[in-house]
């Protein structure tokens, strides 16, 4: 076996990070090898402050020698004390710890950003005065607000000269609401809609440039500072720029500078420009040259210091325009308009391509449906104008799209168009935070091969710094409830490391004194204290998906008090053992209906209350707690006795009379207590008999749960011998499921069941019912982890159905793991790739028990058990008619037969 240089070098999970601000980041990266079995057994790693010095393999920072460790993640830096503002390089190579080196891997870099809060104590600058603008904006339904706190866009310039060039430049910029960084006339990095949104009275973010290579003797800074989040409605006053710009040269020298009152500042052609309202840009009023040196700006005024909250390094992936879609179809609509369908609904926004006389007044609406009549339907935009004005300067082609809103739609109204448009006069952009893409999913089957790109997209549009509902009305908030029903769907289509450590700071730093946290985070909307604790329960959800899907101790250890805090919220509000008081929206949005219908608050409210105890019990125990732990256990099972009393009625949870003829079981109460093993042994058959008896024979193999029930039913149906039943959940075409959306021309996933377009809450672009995905991958390629990290995974993959063939491979911590199957003339082929460092737990599915397992043209299993022995698997039993085997690092080909 040859032990292959390491690759997908990461330092806090990002490929080549910039501005971090931790003073020990660590390390990961994938050690390959070309054969089985391997598995780490130490590394050597090496950061330097040169790439030649890393290079020629002098770790002048940290050379850490051979150390003997099995992993490959995480690693904690623990050479000199590194230095704010400084680019580094780092290398490493892996060992089996049996005397095996692989050789180096590539050279890779990261940027510190500033490491103690003391390097960087911000000055905030913007204008004295700003022009406003009124919006009939809401921010939440059945709210007026928006009427004013809004302000045109800000342009802010500095020129400054340099006496020789530095080796390297670093620009940290962070303009709230949202701002463009621009250098000597041209944008500075593909960033857009950026800084990401928090609570700016906590911390802003910043990003970090690095601009050595467009620097000169004569340079200007320019800065377009937009609206965003920081608008008065959301507690903050106008848009402010923070900004610093760190030189060093040849001989050691540093130089920095930052933004203050000699910046000047003024309006310019962006007017208007708000997230949910659109942009108004009137290219008359362009000012060529104002983001160049030499520009006269006399009539400019000056900045003046402003106050403003401390600052921390964005370190998550940022949002960018991340696709261009061309629209399918053009056509003519009424008084001139024309409407186009970008034949897929998305998040972002339009480039326009015009050519006309100065004045021309160009209007872009966006929806994400149409009427009958073909007219674009607001209706789910509902207050959200959604609407970009652009204003022709005339003279030749002009190009323009927006900088500080975004849109959820499909179709988009053109109308003052000079002449005739055509397909090429708009262009979609695909906007959202730029996680990268971990997994991929196909089958053979397309209507869930349709629903999995509908989650992408959906999933995709929900990410916008922070994890929204919805991108088109006007709300497109961090809702808990949201969030952490799509994060398992969402690790398993994305790298969602650095994301996610992002929002569970947003949401460690919206706790209150007393421990309760909001619905929405950030919490602009402040009413929203405390929150639902089906919502709130993201808050251990996430920490402990992270955990589980990265092996990152770190954010156990930053969360754990505060989780702690936040149970102790709960066990206070609690009465015996039962939450009554919090629960707001509960099982939201089953069939036909926003509220719950069938399933109490005090259900939910009460089973999540259970689930966190135990998530922060489980967090307790990786920690060595152990006394907490014991307590949690405690709290645990009183909850659990308190529930069961209240809930269990004779052997189901909970039916609620519907009508007077008919008392059928409810699905998510029974469901939601046998996935966390609630339910007493002795009552266990029943209740999943009464769950069973729903979903087959009152639904007809329909969902009738809410987000909450949605999330979980599949799974539970899966665990307990129900896997058809919840196949054919995910595949049929009829109301209520994922099936029907797309019959019905869905392109994402809808808020609610229903088919709906009216002025409501009926989003098309929701991500709460994404966890189906999450099943798709679990179950269909049957790929899960059994320990964090993917150290030890399982490869389970059910036939179910009409399928023949479906395949998964992921990107995990420690390299790629895939399972892939296909139905060929008699034989089942399967593929797994186990990475190194990890094992896998296969089950195969056989045909009956005279089923023949062959690998490396070994017969493996024969008559129900082990034949001939073949490299890195151990034959481990059998469960059902199923192979059980344990296969160390490798990949692996296996060829089921029915009999020989
Ligand atoms: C949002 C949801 C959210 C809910 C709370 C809605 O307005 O769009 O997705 O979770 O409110 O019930």
């Amino acid at each position: 076996m040859t032990l292959l240089p390491p690759v997908d070098l990461r330092c806090e999970s990002l490929p080549e990070p910039v501005g971090l601000d931790t003073p020990k980041p660590r390390f990961s990266w994938a050690p390959e090898s070309s054969g089985r079995g391997a598995a780490p057994g130490g590394y050597v790693l090496l950061v330097s402050s040169a790439a030649e010095l890393c290079q020629s393999e002098v770790g002048d920072c940290w050379d850490s020698g051979l150390v003997a460790a099995d992993r490959s993640s995480h690693v904690e830096y623990e050479g000199e004390p590194l230095r704010s503002c400084a680019r580094y390089f780092w290398r490493v190579r892996w060992s089996d710890g049996q005397g095996g080196l692989s050789p180096w891997s590539e050279v890779a870099s990261f940027v510190t950003g500033f490491l103690r809060e003391k390097d960087w104590k911000p000055r905030w600058i913007g204008p004295k005065s700003v022009a406003e603008f009124h919006t009939r904006e809401t921010i939440l339904l059945g709210e007026r607000g928006g009427e004013l706190g809004q302000a045109h866009g800000i342009y802010l310039r500095k020129e400054f000269d340099l006496r020789e060039k530095p080796v390297l430049a670093l620009a940290f910029v962070s303009g709230v609401g949202h701002c463009e960084f621009r250098l000597n006339g041209l944008k500075v990095g593909d960033h857009v809609l950026d800084p990401g949104w928090t609570d700016y009275k906590k911390r802003a973010l910043y990003s970090t440039y690095d601009i050595t290579d467009l620097l000169g003797a004569k340079n200007a800074a320019g800065v377009i500072l937009g609206n965003g989040r920081h608008v008065k409605n959301f507690g903050y006053e106008f848009p402010r720029l923070a900004c610093r710009i760190e030189l060093e040269y040849e001989n050691g020298e540093r130089k920095s500078f930052h933004a203050d009152e000699t910046w000047r500042t003024s309006a310019g052609p962006l007017r208007e420009n708000s997230l949910y309202g659109g942009e108004t840009y009137d290219a008359r009023l362009e000012m060529p040259g104002w983001d160049e040196p030499g520009f006269d700006d006399s009539g400019w005024k000056k900045a003046v210091v402003v106050h403003g909250g401390p600052v921390a390094a964005q370190t998550m992936p940022p949002v960018r325009v991340c696709a261009r879609l061309k629209p399918v179809s053009l056509r003519a609509a009424p008084e001139g308009a024309w409407i186009y369908d970008f034949g897929q609904n998305l998040s972002g926004w339009v480039r326009l391509k015009v050519e006309g006389p100065a004045g021309t007044e160009i209007r872009l609406r966006h929806a994400e449906l149409l009427d009958e009549g073909g007219a674009l339907n607001m209706g789910p935009t509902e207050n959200a104008e959604a609407t970009d004005v652009y204003i022709l300067k005339g003279g030749g082609l002009e190009t323009w799209e927006p900088r500080f809103t975004y849109h959820g739609f499909r179709y988009v109204e053109l109308a003052g168009f000079p002449g005739t448009p055509s397909e090429g006069t708009l262009e979609a952009g695909f906007v959202h935070s730029d996680v990268e893409r971990a997994g991929s999913f196909a089958c053979s089957n397309d209507l869930i091969n349709r629903i999995h790109h509908n989650v992408i997209w959906g999933q995709l549009s929900n990410l916008m710094s922070v994890p929204t509902d919805c991108p088109q009305r006007d709300e497109r908030h961090g809702w808990l409830g949201d969030a952490h029903l799509a994060a398992e769907e969402s690790v398993y289509n994305f790298d969602m490391s650095g994301f996610y450590a992002k929002f569970l700071e947003d949401i460690r730093l919206a706790q209150k004194e007393d421990g309760s946290l909001p619905d929405v985070v950030p919490p602009y909307i402040p009413r929203l204290y405390p929150a639902d604790p089906a919502w709130s329960a993201a808050y251990a959800i996430l920490t402990w998906q992270v955990y589980e899907t990265y092996e990152d101790a770190r954010i156990l250890v930053r969360h754990y008090s505060h989780l702690k805090k936040y149970v102790e919220f709960l066990r206070r509000s609690a009465a015996g053992h039962i939450i009554k008081g919090l629960g707001k929206y509960g099982d939201w949005c089953p069939p036909g209906s926003i509220v719950p219908k069938k399933t109490p608050v005090e259900f939910t409210s009460t089973w999540y209350y259970y689930n966190d105890v135990l998530i922060v019990a489980r967090i307790a125990r990786v920690l060595g707690r152990n006394e907490d732990a014991r307590g949690f256990d405690e709290l645990a099972a009183a909850i659990l006795s308190a529930f069961n009393q209240v809930f269990l009625k004779d052997d189901q949870y909970d039916a609620i009379r519907v009508s007077r003829i008919d008392t059928y079981p409810n699905q998510t109460s029974n469901a939601l207590p046998l996935y966390l093993d609630m339910v007493p042994p002795e009552k266990k058959a029943k209740v999943l008999e009464s769950l069973v008896r729903s979903v087959v024979r009152q639904q007809d193999g329909h969902v009738d749960t809410g987000i909450h029930g949605t999330r979980y039913i599949l799974d539970v149906l899966t665990d307990n011998g129900q896997a058809e039943a919840a196949y054919r959940m995910t595949t049929h075409e009829s109301y209520p499921g994922w099936g029907y959306m797309v019959k019905e021309g869905a392109t994402t996933l809808w808020e609610r069941w229903e088919k709906l377009g009216g002025f409501a809450m009926n989003s098309q672009n929701h991500i709460m019912l994404g966890s189906v995905d999450a099943w798709f991958y679990r179950t269909l390629a049957g790929l899960r982890p059994l320990e964090p990290g993917w150290k030890k995974f399982q490869v389970a993959p059910h036939l179910l159905g009409d399928l023949t063939s479906a395949e998964a491979t992921l990107r995990t911590i420690r390299g790629r793991v895939r399972s892939a199957w296909k139905k060929e003339a008699g034989t089942l082929l399967l593929e797994v790739l186990v990475p190194v460092g990890a094992t896998a737990r296969i089950l195969v599915p056989l045909p009956g028990p005279e089923a023949v397992i062959i690998e490396s043209g070994k017969t493996l299993w024969r008559d129900m058990r082990a034949a001939e022995p073949v490299a890195g698997i151990a034959v481990a039993g059998r469960d059902g008619l199923r192979a059980v085997l344990e296969a160390a690092s490798g990949e692996y080909r296996f060829k089921v037969v029915k009999s020989v």
